[in-house]
């Protein structure tokens, strides 16, 4: 099943450190597609990891707004001088579902007492840009008033308003606008308390106005925009390991993350404590990014939503629990009822909820995954359970499995077999690997069943410095990534999907590398592994077409990779092409076809001779696409390939 090193993968190592061969013609077949490309090929892998939700695309920028972190004012800072025992009392009410927990202040005289947030490692903000500061109040004795001040990066106060508490008895929503003077990317936001008198607190938040679509508490605009360029065919979410959890109790449970926001119940986030050399003692799951923002997401973006269940086990990885298989009914309710709030009518209990939620439309959800990265006897059981049910009930939906953690080994076969045997629709495979296994893997699908299960290269990223140092996520990586992925696509009838792991890293609060793309407080860049995906996924193609060198595949000889797919909309031959040699290769194409090549043809080019080359917050394009025109004559072209370089020739068809 698996090709393991192929001949021209070795001559690719081999040659990278010596001349290019004289390169003959590469055919192409146009008129003799190979198969289909699904129309949801090049997807986005979404985890809550490297502050990728909280602290990342969900723009929140107060940490721990509602005290449920394990230290209730982790995060807060005490303002005043002396300020008297009994003032500021972390309150915990067991009836307020899902955040129990609340500030009281008592302020019997007038003193000077404040408040201090300091964000996510700060809190990014931007000139002239409005914030809306808001929070849920009881108040007895009225008399407070906050008074809200924005600090840049030095303190200086950049902005400020104020809310008077007024008496109620029942929790109030209050809220107040007001604009930014100056840029900081390191803010922090003050609470001043004022005045005399008594009040609870929770929930005290403050996001900018330019959220995604401008929606009130919503998304960070950038952050979504560069996913929504890349024009992914499906967003997987929520992980990774974070569906599974360290255990049971800290899996994630989808119920809990949609309805009032203020009702979502925190749960530590599994990433925090992870890594001994990565401790992140702040990082928590507030769920302000639950499941029904995942799916308008996936909308907004022209994504398929595809969402990921625990399947009654936890992490193998931490406590390996699972739950006893008489008692799977909950696990195997909750994907029922996920379908049912993804695409029921809105009489039903989910879909109403979605309605009151906004979205009485079906977000006409297709596949669902059950368990990530789990293996084992004990997980084919519990997916049997998912699946027999699932199937009589839902047989629209596809299942998509875990192979594991890993693309080969005992693990792997075991459940390959397993899954085959099953009739997985799609089975996730996962490959966290060296630049080498990537180049060497180039035709790792070309003897796969064409009649069995799909494949979901679900999770993947060259490594070139794992398990020891900074994986950066380098040209190195990246061009290797490219090869490889000449392979999926020339296998697009069997590979169906695909998306790079994980998505997003903070710069200053990270625990995994490499990721797809990295943020600041402010600024969001590609890495090449990036541009590498956006490349594929817009400019996927509908048909496979085939390309051949010598009558094989273009899988590592002289350290070339090709695939091509001709795209039926926009009427295009596009060739993806990988030059892995030290020095620029010039290669002829020669189109068979009856049909001919009509108009401006162009190529996107991304390269580097510095192979440790990448891009950064302060040299966001070091690496970039860069487009050009492409001569042809009759059915022929000529094109020179630079050193080191993923090429994607455009050709327009008559
Ligand atoms: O992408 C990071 C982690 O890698 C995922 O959470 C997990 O599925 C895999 O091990």
């Amino acid at each position: 099943m698996k090709k393991l090193l192929s001949i021209g993968a070795i001559l690719s190592i081999c040659s990278s450190i010596s001349f290019a061969q004289n390169i003959p013609t590469f055919k192409i077949d146009l008129d003799n597609p190979s198969g289909e490309i699904s129309s949801n090929m090049w997807g986005i892998f979404f985890e809550d990891i490297n502050l990728g939700a909280d602290g990342g695309i969900y723009a929140e920028l107060v940490k721990n707004r509602s005290f449920e972190f394990s230290n209730p004012l982790m995060g807060w800072k005490t303002l005043g001088e002396n300020v008297p025992e009994g003032t500021l009392v972390i309150q915990n009410n067991g009836k307020r579902k899902g955040n129990a927990r609340s500030l009281l202040i008592n302020k019997p005289t007038d003193f000077l007492l404040g408040l201090q947030n300091e964000g996510f490692r700060g809190m990014g903000i931007k000139e002239g840009l409005q914030y809306e500061f808001s929070l849920l109040f009881k108040c007895s004795k009225p008399g407070l008033t906050l008074h809200v001040e924005l600090l840049d990066d030095t303190d200086k106060v950049c902005g400020s308003s104020k809310i008077s508490l007024t008496e109620t008895a029942a929790w109030k929503n209050i809220s107040v606008r007001f604009r930014s003077a100056a840029e900081s990317k390191k803010g922090k936001l003050n609470i001043w308390i004022q005045g005399i008198g008594s009040a609870e607190v929770d929930m005290l938040s403050l996001f900018p106005e330019d959220t995604w679509r401008g929606r009130s508490k919503g998304l960070r605009k950038d952050m979504v925009q560069i996913l929504a360029d890349m024009k992914p065919g499906f967003l997987r979410f929520p992980g990774g390991c974070i569906v599974e959890g360290r255990d049971l109790a800290n899996r994630f449970q989808w119920k809990k993350t949609v309805g009032p926001i203020e009702e979502r119940e925190l749960i530590i986030n599994r990433w925090n404590t992870e890594f001994n050399h990565r401790l992140t003692p702040d990082y928590f799951q507030t769920f302000g990014l639950g499941f029904y923002e995942y799916f308008l997401m996936s909308e907004d973006i022209g994504a398929e939503p595809l969402p990921i269940l625990n399947c009654g086990m936890a992490c193998q990885f931490n406590t390996g629990e699972v739950v006893p298989l008489d008692e799977l009914d909950t696990y195997i309710q909750d994907a029922l009822d996920l379908i049912e709030f993804a695409n029921g009518d809105v009489h039903t209990k989910w879909g109403k909820l979605r309605a009151e939620m906004g979205h009485p439309e079906k977000f006409n959800l297709k596949m669902l995954g059950i368990g990530n990265e789990n293996w084992g006897p004990q997980y084919i059981e519990r997916l049997a359970a998912f699946q027999v049910v699932l199937k009589a009930k839902h047989p629209e939906i596809a299942i998509i499995a875990s192979s594991g953690t890993g693309p080969d080994g005992e693990r792997f076969d075991y459940l390959d077999k397993k899954l085959r045997e099953m009739k997985i629709d799609v089975i996730d495979e996962h490959y966290y690997r060296p630049p080498s296994w990537f180049l060497s893997s180039a035709a790792r699908y070309d003897d796969y069943d064409r009649n069995g299960s799909k494949i979901f290269a679900g999770e993947y990223a060259s490594h070139t410095t794992r398990p020891n140092g900074p994986n950066k996520n380098s040209w190195d990586a990246a061009l290797s990534e490219a090869a490889f992925l000449t392979g999926l696509e020339r296998n697009g009838d069997v590979v169906t999907m695909a998306s790079y792991a994980p998505l997003f890293g903070h710069v200053d609060g990270w625990q995994w590398t490499p990721d797809l793309i990295w943020v600041d407080n402010l600024n969001v860049y590609g890495t090449p592994s990036y541009h590498v995906q956006k490349l594929y996924s817009t400019n996927k193609g509908t048909a496979i077409i085939p390309i051949k060198w010598n009558d094989n595949n273009v899988v590592g000889q002289d350290s070339l990779y090709a695939s091509t797919v001709y795209d039926e909309v926009s009427k295009e031959l596009i060739i993806k092409f990988v030059n892995h040699n030290n020095k620029t290769v010039n290669g002829t194409f020669q189109l068979d076809s009856n049909k001919q090549i009509n108009g401006n043809a162009t190529k996107i080019t991304l390269s580097s001779n510095d192979m440790a080359a990448y891009n950064s917050i302060a040299d966001p394009l070091k690496i970039k696409p860069q487009e050009s025109a492409v001569k042809y004559s009759g059915a022929i072209i000529k094109e020179s390939f630079l050193p080191y370089s993923f090429t994607v020739i455009k050709i327009p068809i008559k």
